[in-house]
Formats: C-alpha cells, sequence, structure tokens
C-alpha cells in the first residue's frame, strides 16, 4: 500500500497535487510520501510484533537528511556502509547507537568513527576484518560488538547483480567455517562476540529464498548459543516490491485478487512464515531493509520534451535521464510511468521512454502502453523512492534532481536541484596549464 493516487484526473501524493509540485521545482523531482514510509514501517513491526525487534533502515537506498530525520522518529536504526552515511545520521540529528556498520570494505577511518559514534555492532565480512576491527579498537581502547554475516549459499532468485547469499558472491563466510571463525573472534581481546548476521540479496519476490535461508542459519545460531554469549540475529533486508503494478498496488483492494500462494510477498506473509521460525531462539531480531521501506514511497517527476514518431517507432523523450533514475539502464529494470494528468479521451500510444544522453541504455521504457502524452506534460516513474536518488550522478554535466517530502496536505523542498556552480565547485585548473 501507498499514497500514490488520482483524486479525479490529477495524480496526489497524499494530499498534494504533484502537479503543483512540479510547477514550483521543475523537473525532474523525486517526491517521497512520509505518510508511506510510516505505514512501511508500522506494518513491517506489526508482522512480527512477538519478538524483540530492531529494524536497522538500510539507507542506502534514500540517504535524505529529512528521510533520516523520519526514520529516527519512528524509532528505527540505520545499517550504515561508509563513513559519510554514519557522518549523515549524525547531520540529521540522529545517532547510531541503534545502528549497524556493514560493508565488504570497512577501512581502518571508517572503523575509528564507527567506534567512537557508539554503533550498535559491526557486521563482519572476512577473518582479515575481524583483525583490522581489533586492532583499531585496541588503538582506541574499547571492545567493539560483532556479529560476522554466514553466507547460506541460498538463491535468492533475484537480479544476478543483486544476489549476495550464494558462496561464489563476495559476501559473507561460508557456514562451514563460520564456527570456527567465531572462535577465533572470542579470543581477540577487543572483539566482543554479539551476534550472528546474514544477507541473501534484495528485490526478493516470494518468501521460499528467506525461509530456506532462516531455516538453514538457525540451527547454527542456536548452536552458537551454547558456546557464545549471543544477543542477537540479523536476517538483513532484502523484502521487494511491487514495480510492475504499481501504482494499483497502492490500494488496499489490490492484493485481495490473489489466491494465498500467488500473492506478492508482503509483510504479513513475511512475519507469518519467520516469525515462528525466529520466536525459539529468544533473541532480539535484526531486519536490515532498504527498498522496502522507502521504495514504493517514492516518485521521479520528469517533463516531456519532444514526442519523436518514428517509421513504427515511438519515442517520448523525456528530461530525466540514466544519470537521475540508473535501475532500468543497470539493472533493465522496471518503473511504471504514468501521466500526471489522467485523460481517458486519450488514446493509447505504444513508445520507447528514452532520456536525452547520448547513449542507447538511456532508455526507461521499451514498448510501453502510455497514454498520449505531449510536450511539457509531466509524468510520474512510479516506485522510485529507492536507489534512485543515491545512484544519480551527474553524467552529462546534469545537476541531481530535487527532492520534495510530502506528509498530508504540507510539503517541503528538502533538496534543491544541484546547481552548476555546486557541481564544479571542488574543482581547479593545474598551475601547468595557466
Ligand atoms: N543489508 C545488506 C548487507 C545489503 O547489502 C543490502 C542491499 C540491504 C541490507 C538492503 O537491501 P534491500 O532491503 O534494499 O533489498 N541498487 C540495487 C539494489 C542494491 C542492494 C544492495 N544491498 C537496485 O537498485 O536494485
Amino acid at each position: 500500500m501507498h499514497h500514490f493516487s488520482y483524486h479525479g484526473s490529477k495524480l496526489h501524493c497524499e494530499d498534494v497535487d504533484l502537479n503543483e509540485i512540479a510547477g514550483l521545482y521543475g523537473s525532474p523531482t523525486y517526491v517521497y510520501s512520509a505518510g508511506t514510509i510510516t505505514d512501511n514501517v508500522t506494518r513491517l513491526q506489526a508482522s512480527l510484533a512477538g519478538l524483540d525487534l530492531q529494524i536497522c533502515y538500510a539507507m542506502k537506498a534514500n540517504s535524505s537528511l529529512a528521510l533520516l530525520r523520519l526514520f529516527a522518529q519512528l524509532g528505527t536504526g540505520f545499517d550504515l556502509v561508509s563513513g559519510g552515511e554514519i557522518r549523515r545520521v549524525l547531520a540529521a540529528g540522529a545517532d547510531v547507537r541503534s545502528s549497524v556498520f556493514a560493508g565488504v570494505g570497512k577501512t581502518e577511518a571508517e572503523i575509528e568513527l564507527a567506534l567512537q559514534s557508539g554503533v550498535f555492532s559491526f557486521h563482519v565480512e572476512s577473518e582479515p576484518e575481524l583483525i583490522r576491527i581489533n586492532h583499531v579498537a585496541g588503538r582506541l581502547g574499547v571492545v567493539a560488538p560483532i556479529a560476522i554475516r554466514i553466507n547460506p549459499d541460498v538463491d535468492a532468485k533475484t537480479h544476478a547483480k543483486i544476489t549476495t547469499g550464494k558462496s561464489d558472491n563476495k559476501f559473507g563466510i561460508p557456514m562451514s567455517v563460520a564456527a570456527a571463525a567465531y572462535d577465533a573472534a572470542a579470543k581477540l581481546p577487543h572483539i566482543r562476540v554479539a551476534g550472528v548476521q546474514m544477507h541473501i540479496g534484495s528485490q526478493l519476490t516470494s518468501i521460499g529464498p528467506f525461509r530456506e535461508a532462516v531455516e538453514k542459519v538457525v540451527p547454527f545460531v542456536a548452536a552458537l548459543q551454547k558456546t557464545h554469549d549471543l544477543a542477537y540475529f540479523s536476517i538483513g533486508g532484502g523484502i521487494g516490491i511491487i514495480y510492475e503494478d504499481a501504482l494499483a498496488s497502492g490500494a488496499e483492494q489490490w492484493w485481495e485478487k490473489f489466491s494465498d500462494e500467488d500473492r506478492p510477498l508482503t509483510p504479513e506473509s513475511y512475519g507469518a512464515v519467520l516469525g515462528p521460525l525466529l520466536q525459539p531462539l529468544g533473541l532480539k531480531i535484526l531486519l536490515e531493509p532498504g527498498r522496502f521501506l522507502v521504495g514504493n514511497a517514492g516518485v521521479m517527476l520528469s517533463r516531456v520534451e519532444y514526442l519523436k514518431r518514428g517509421a513504427g517507432k515511438n519515442f517520448l523523450v523525456v528530461d530525466a535521464a540514466m544519470n537521475d533514475l540508473a535501475r532500468p539502464a543497470m539493472y533493465d529494470s522496471y518503473h511504471e510511468i504514468v501521466p500526471l494528468e489522467r485523460d481517458s479521451s486519450r488514446p493509447a500510444m505504444v513508445t520507447d521512454v528514452v532520456g536525452p544522453i547520448c547513449e542507447t541504455g538511456d532508455c526507461f521504457a521499451k514498448n510501453r502502453k502510455l497514454q498520449t502524452v505531449g510536450e511539457g506534460e509531466v509524468v510520474a516513474f512510479m516506485s522510485a523512492g529507492a536507489y534512485g536518488y543515491t545512484m544519480a550522478s551527474n553524467y552529462n554535466t546534469r545537476g541531481r534532481p530535487a527532492e520534495v517530502l510530502v506528509k498530508g496536505s504540507a510539503f517541503e523542498l528538502i533538496h534543491p536541484r544541484e546547481s552548476f556552480e555546486q557541481q564544479i565547485a571542488g574543482e581547479s585548473i593545474p598551475a601547468f596549464l595557466t
């Protein structure tokens, strides 16, 4: 469920007409719904209500300061993967005491910052990393709480570039050597074993791989509890969202058309299957979802520049490009595209939707059936709240989009469009060229 829907002919985010936002702030612009984020957090918490649960929002999905403040108010911690992300949380006026520091390549400086900022735990990806954390903690005269990331060798059945739980992925430690790694960790003077971690991939749309991974790792955790004083088990993120029927999926009734077996993954089914498997451990359970919490809470608005009618082929050229929303170019991913002004009297057209950048990959959709729209009209790319702005770049010297947050009938610009001056601010011409 989400809060993007037509009120009459006009697409709204909560109670705000998106045309008003496009008029005020131009395009491309990301618009986020605070109400949707709040609902997503509440629903996920409710689905695992019987457990001692801590959600650590994977902020790589969307790290805008305003959203981080909202998450802090909702009581989540954060899944952090860089020194920059730690500093962002602090800049948002929150703290990292319920947050975890993950990632395969933590540098000494990042480990030091995480320790000084008081992170809840480190999610360790390798034996050499354990040695490094022990070393930095020793230098600072502190003890670092850790969990080792177990790679359960489960196929997440998602896009190859975002699957992480197979043994040939770079992530975690195989289960066969994990017990020895824990014993070695416990002997390090500046390490405190606090938990076990796993994460098998992103955009999982069925419960099967989650169930398989949890069923595989729970016996290991239970055995480890006998020899180590564990506080928590983290089962990662990865809950998928609806992309193909994104707008319609906002309605409560949308889910009712599916039988129990065919229903797309919901937080309720996730909790119903995993809750009973996790309960017997008696541990705190950490979840690190990113996409599920923000994905359907954001859209990207983009204005039509031209409708180019070719021989047997139409191209809708919009003012957003692969630098603004990289997912289609990178993962061939699907984003539903809808007009801000719905007009059922207009004929549908079949068209490619493309950006202005000079490469064929700068294409958002192929042979898409859309209501006919023309120059100057604005469309919304649905489900763009996760891995949208955070993956935007300056390719083609294009300033990154503006960002707006909506709550009810209130809205505010939370990040202006990046200016040309901001883009070149750190650059200089060397003396030998002057
Ligand atoms: N925990 C770890 C250790 C992760 O690596 C990730 C995501 C998450 C949690 C959050 O996963 P989520 O709940 O969002 O699925 N850029 C790609 C997705 C990359 C995911 C990377 N890791 C995309 O746009 O689809």
